[in-house]
Formats: structure tokens, sequence, C-alpha cells
């Protein structure tokens, strides 16, 4: 039986990276005074009708429950959270900072770098509109991929605000209904080839040749950047971030900022979306909360594909893989010892240091064998010379005898040990 097109297993070795990702984000979102969050993964289709944006609902993972509901796995988390604020709105302070790490589900076309269900991390930034808010964002997406290991000349942030593209249709005496159709030319632009942009625009009455101006136009001549700037030179975030006025975001709900984070090649699709979405909360609950709102999400795939491309950045993961392996394997070299030997097992794991062995008698050249295969540090060879042990470490098998005080001070504190809640 085959797996489902666009969906994964993790077997322990993508297990392990997908909790290295998660655990870093976990870290750093943290660490900016973000709190975790999270909602359910099917919704009532109606959360994404309102304002999701054209293309995403055609790719719903949407049936009918066996009690008739009209529902969906979520494509996305902004709908939900905006679900969520609206609900509980006066029992949280002010701004809200909250993150959430989980799956979603597009039914989109397989291919490198887009899945049909895939992990984000969704962080947002609610109640405050001003750009302190959005360089506090722009600052958590940067610490984000840096914490991987990635630089300034790996990935950038490429960043535009949607009134510049309203602005530009008021100039031209277009009226504002018809923005979010004219975005979504400018959204394909990349994509599509010059004749067919040409003729989108001139259903607008508008030409190539004044889009391509306009998309000239210096930065320091664009308005609406100056404070946002200014916070991102005092973070020293500048290096990270480019105004780019053909990024505008595929989704209905943004309302001004706009951003994607891509690699430098460019050999990849966005690793990153987010932006400002003031009104979606006031739709969401029919207009009885009014809070403005800005976040972003950055998807597992692209960013899995990039730290294993990236030389720097897969070192990172080596070093943490090396990091979060067993400690010790107990090799039971004399059987009349295994009483022994189970106790210094359970000890060891108790005081934190993962801890394996043979789960039943075997020649000591197979649980040596065992104890390689593991991956642990150390192999503890427990025979008749106990109270003491050999303690042999696997990788330059440099071996010497200990006693049992020796062996915890030989093995360091135990990597990052949080206790079991009995203990
Ligand atoms: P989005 O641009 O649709 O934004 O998705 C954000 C990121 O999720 C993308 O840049 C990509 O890394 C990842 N992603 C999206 N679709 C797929 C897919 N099919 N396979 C693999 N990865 C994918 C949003 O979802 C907004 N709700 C983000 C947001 C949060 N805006 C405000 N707050």
């Amino acid at each position: 039986m085959q797996k489902l097109p666009g969906f994964r297993d993790f077997y322990p070795n993508e297990c392990a990276f997908r909790n290295y990702i998660f655990g870093t984000w976990r870290r750093v979102a943290r660490n900016y005074g973000f709190q975790e969050y999270d909602g359910p993964t099917l919704e009532p289709t109606d959360l994404y009708r309102k304002k999701s944006g054209e293309e995403l609902k055609t790719q719903l993972f949407r049936f009918n429950d066996p009690g008739e509901r009209d529902v969906c796995m979520r494509p996305e988390m902004t709908p939900t959270l905006a679900r969520l604020v609206a609900a509980r709105e006066r029992d949280f302070r002010k701004p809200i900072k909250w993150f959430s790490i989980a799956p979603f589900f597009r039914f989109e076309k397989a291919q490198r770098g887009r899945l049909r269900e895939f992990y984000q991390i969704n962080c947002d930034l609610i109640g405050d509109a001003s750009p302190a808010a959005d360089a506090e964002l722009l600052a958590l997406t940067v610490a984000l991929f840096r914490a991987f290991g990635l630089t300034q000349s790996d990935f950038y942030v490429r960043l535009n605000n949607r009134e510049l593209w309203a602005r530009f249709l008021a100039d031209r005496g277009l009226p504002p209904e018809r923005l979010s159709e004219f975005l979504a030319v400018i959204d394909k632009l990349e994509r599509d080839e010059e004749s067919t942009t040409a003729k989108k625009l001139g259903a607008f009455g508008l030409s190539l040749g004044e889009l391509k101006e306009f998309l000239a136009t210096p930065t320091d001549q664009l308005p609406g950047f100056e404070e946002l700037f200014r916070e991102l030179r005092l973070r020293e975030l500048e290096p990270f971030i480019q105004v780019d006025l053909t990024i505008v975001r595929g989704l209905d709900y943004y309302t001004g900022l706009v951003f994607e984070v891509f690699d430098r090649s460019r050999q990849n699709r966005a690793l990153a979306g987010g932006g400002r979405y003031d009104g979606l909360i006031k739709t969401i609950s029919d207009g009885a909360i009014d809070l403005p709102a800005a976040g972003f999400a950055i998807g597992d795939v692209v960013l899995g594909n990039l730290i294993e491309e990236i030389d720097h950045a897969r070192a990172r993961l080596e070093a943490h893989r090396r990091a979060a392996r067993l400690q010790a394997f107990v090799i039971v070299a004399a059987e009349e010892r295994r009483a022994e030997a189970l106790k210094l097992v359970e000890q060891l794991r108790s005081q934190g240091y993962a801890t394996d062995y043979s789960l039943h008698p075997m020649k000591v050249g197979k649980q040596f064998q065992q104890a390689e295969a593991s991956g642990a540090q150390y192999a503890l060879v427990i025979g008749q010379e106990w109270p003491l042990l050999k303690l042999k470490r696997l990788a330059d098998r440099v071996e010497e005898t200990v006693s049992l005080p020796e062996l915890f001070q030989k093995l360091g504190l135990p990597p990052a040990y949080v206790p079991h809640p009995y203990l």
C-alpha cells in the first residue's frame, strides 16, 4: 500500500530532523516573548470563504463530515487565529504575541518545496498597528532563519506595502474594488510571460511600460517605510531586507505590509510569507471585534531543503545530531552482574543520561556491535571487576577502568536534562 502523494512518513531520522526544526523554532519564538497556542486541524469551510484568497480556496481538502457539516483540513492558521482572538479578546493583554507549530493541508501539485501536508511556524502580533510591531515581526523572521546557521548571504526578506499599489491604481483613476484583481496580476509577474502580463494590464487600461516605470522607483522615493527602516537599522537587520514592489502575496486579507523570504540563489520556492491584516479579525467576528494584526508563517519543507543544501547549516544540524545521541550503552560482560547492570542503567537514565543496553543475554562482541549501531558516545562494560567498570569511548576506542563516582565525573553533566515531574 502506497502513501498518498504529497504526504510524508517520518522514520526516526526524518523525525529527528523535524524535531530539530521545531525545537529551534520554539526556542527562538519564546526568546522573542511569543507564547505558544494551537487550534483544531479541522475547521468549518465557512472560515476560509470570507478572506483566504482565490488560489487557496481551490486547494482545500474539503468534505462533509458524518454529521453533514461542510469542513476543511486547515490550509493555514491565520483565520483560526483570528477566530481564537475574536472569541476571547478581553482575556489577553495587548499586544498579543503568539506562535504555533502545526501541520497544514493544501491540495497542491506535489513538487520540490511544495507538498500536500506540511508544517508551519506561525508568529503573529495582534493589537498593535505600528511600524514597531512590523519591525518586531521582521526581526523574529530573520532570527528564525539565523538560528539554523543561515546568514545574510543565504536568505533575504522581500518586502512591500500593498498600499503603494492601491495608490498606483487611485492615481490612474481605477476604483479600489479592482485592487485584489490587480494584485493577482502582480503576484504572477515573475512566472508569467511579458506578453501575458501586458494583456492582463490591458484590462485595466494600463501598459507594461507604465508598470515597469513604477517598479523601478528607487526605494528611498517610496513613502511609508521610513519608520520601519529606522527600527530595522537599529537592530542591524537592513542587510537582510529588500523592498520589492513585486511582492504582493496571494492571500486576500493583507492590508498593508507584505513580505516573503527567499534563498539568495533563488533556486527554491518561498521559505516564508506574511504581512499585516488589520481587517481580518473584524471580518471573522462579523464586526464585533476590531484589532490590528500582522504575522507570518515559515514552512518546514523549503527550509529543510535549504539546511541540507548549505554546508554551514548542515554542519549545525550534524552538531545537533551528535549532541542528541545516546550517551551510554551498558554492556553486560558477566551475566551474574545483570542485576547491577540494570540498576546502573536506571540510575544513569534517572540522572538524565540517555542510556540503552541489550535486553537479553548476548555475546560481548554482539553487544558492542549494538552499542556502535546505537550511536552511543560510551560503552560501559560491567563484568567480574564490579564495582569497577570499563568505560570505552566509542569514537576513538579509548578505554579506562573507573569506579562509579569516577564514571559520573567522566560522563560530565547530562545535556539539558528536564527531570520527570514525578521525580
Ligand atoms: P503562505 O505564504 O501561504 O502564508 O505560506 C507560508 C509558507 O508556508 C510558505 O512560504 C511556504 O514555506 C509554506 N508553504 C505553503 N504552502 C506549502 C506547501 N504546499 N508545501 C510546503 N510548504 C508550503 C500563509 O499561510 C499565511 N497564513 C501566513 C501568515 C501568518 N500571515 C499572517 N500570519
